[in-house]
């Protein structure tokens, strides 16, 4: 099994180049099957929850080349099925996405139920609202969402909550629906916007992304398109807080700082300097970390995806910080991993109230999520001594090259699948 081995203590200090966005990426690869004609993407991130979906894509006749490590040609011509049913694809939570590009193209879709990080109850109700107002019939059964439309026709969907699943889902259907759709309190976040550029870059009709309301004009058909994914505004967010919880300076580059606002003025209120230019920012923290206070929210809130990150900083920072998690219901459960690192950190149901403490101690810990185990990596980084990381699956789900990028900045990580490799290492650094 492979593991992490980490030696903390080193700030991190130099320049790390963000990928593209895994969760625009997996939307984006799924809507390219909606035209016949060849697709050109770039800046996919070359992560394990990107490749389960092309392998699964290609098991049903799309034919995926990688032009270069993130360069990928789609041909949609050939498919031959609309069942997806394949023992990966029910790991990875964007299956879901091929329900609505195959219910928009060929007005019929059998998806294995979705998966993904077990961070809540995750419900798809919102989705299945919305492919019914567009007139599909959609069943549940024997563990597949099955939808099926004679017509798809467009209707004024009013979204119960800000999902970004349903909101791209359904987005996606609607594009090849007749006539025109509305979605009310749709979900703003930057992939959103990125997956409703895409599809107008394919010829659908789509206003209003990145706000509360978007309107769709349904097409019949979607041509070929060549077109570039945003950066990870995760990815880069959990760079920062690596200069943060390390007190590094590191800039952060290939991003597009709008999209990291809400971040870099968390990290300002600790206390850090974060300087930004056109398509890059820098995050430097000289002094001791402060308390605060933060809620997860839909964008431009601060992200959910955020919240483990930001909890291990405050774990270091002076005084008490509450955290609020709004958005999933199970997503503290790296707190026992990082109570065995010396932190103080109470959970009372959605909230983590934090009373910092100066340091953490390197122990044996485990990923229980992506997000959550990108975090204990940063605690790992910043603690006195050496850690153990299991479960590194969770984290190459959607960070590309992660330990190599945290060596780039002078990290002491290493990827290590059996005791011997720990061994070994341990001696060289020991
Ligand atoms: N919700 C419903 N009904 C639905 C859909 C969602 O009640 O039909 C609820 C969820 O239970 C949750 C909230 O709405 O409480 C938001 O869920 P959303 O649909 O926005 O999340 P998602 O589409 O399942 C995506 C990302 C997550 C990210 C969330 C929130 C992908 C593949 N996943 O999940 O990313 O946390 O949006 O921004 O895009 C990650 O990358 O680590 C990750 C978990």
């Amino acid at each position: 099994m492979e593991q992490y081995y980490i030696k903390g203590g080193n700030p991190l200090v130099g320049e790390v180049e963000i990928g593209g966005a895994k969760n625009a990426a997996l939307p984006i690869l799924a809507a390219a099957i909606m035209t016949d004609e060849t697709v050109h993407i770039d800046n996919v991130p070359d992560v394990r929850d990107t490749n389960v979906l092309l392998t699964a894509m290609e098991n049903i006749g799309v034919i995926v080349r990688h032009e270069d490590r993130h360069r990928i040609t789609i041909n949609a011509a050939n498919v031959h099925e609309t069942v997806v049913d394949d023992d990966n694809i029910k790991k990875i939570r964007a299956s879901y996405y091929l329900i609505g590009a195959m219910l928009g193209k060929y007005k019929h879709a059998e998806v294995t139920l979705p998966g993904g990080c077990d961070i809540g109850c995750r419900a798809i109700d919102q989705h299945i609202k919305g492919f019914r107002a567009l007139g599909a019939d959609v069943v549940v059964e024997h563990g597949m969402i099955k939808t099926h439309a004679e017509h798809l026709r467009g209707s004024h969907i009013y979204m119960d909550v800000s999902s970004v699943g349903a909101t791209i889902n359904v987005m996606m259907a609607a594009a090849m629906a007749e006539g025109k759709t509305i979605i009310e309190n749709a979900a703003k976040e930057p992939h959103v916007v990125d997956v409703a550029n895409f599809l107008n870059s394919m010829g659908a009709s789509i206003r209003g992304a990145g706000t509360d309301v978007i309107r769709i004009k349904g097409v019949s058909k979607l041509h070929g398109s060549e077109y570039t994914i945003i950066p990870d505004q995760i990815e880069a967010g959990t760079f920062m807080f690596a200069a943060a919880v390390t007190r590094g300076d590191v800039t952060v580059r290939n991003v597009i700082p709008k999209h990291l606002e809400s971040i870099t003025s968390k990290l300002l209120e600790i206390g850090c300097e974060v300087m930004e230019e056109d398509d890059q920012v820098r995050v430097v923290c000289s002094r001791p970390l402060r308390h605060t206070k933060v809620k997860t929210l839909p964008y431009p809130g601060f992200p959910t995806d955020m919240q483990p990150q930001i909890t291990v900083a405050l774990g270091l920072s002076e005084g008490t910080s509450i955290v609020t998690e709004s958005i999933f219901e199970n997503r503290f459960k790296y707190v026992d991993e990082l109570t065995r690192m010396g932190a103080n950190i109470k959970v009372e149901g959605n909230t983590a109230i934090i009373d910092g403490v100066a340091k953490y101690t390197g122990a044996g810990i485990s990923a229980p999520d992506l997000r959550a185990g990108a975090a204990l990596v940063l605690a790992a980084l910043s603690a006195e001594g050496e850690s153990l990381l299991d479960n590194i699956r969770y984290i190459q789900r959607g960070y590309e090259d992660f330990h190599l990028k945290l060596q780039g900045l002078g990290a002491q990580i290493k990827l290590v699948d059996s005791e011997n490799d720990y061994a070994k290492f341990h001696l060289l650094t020991g």
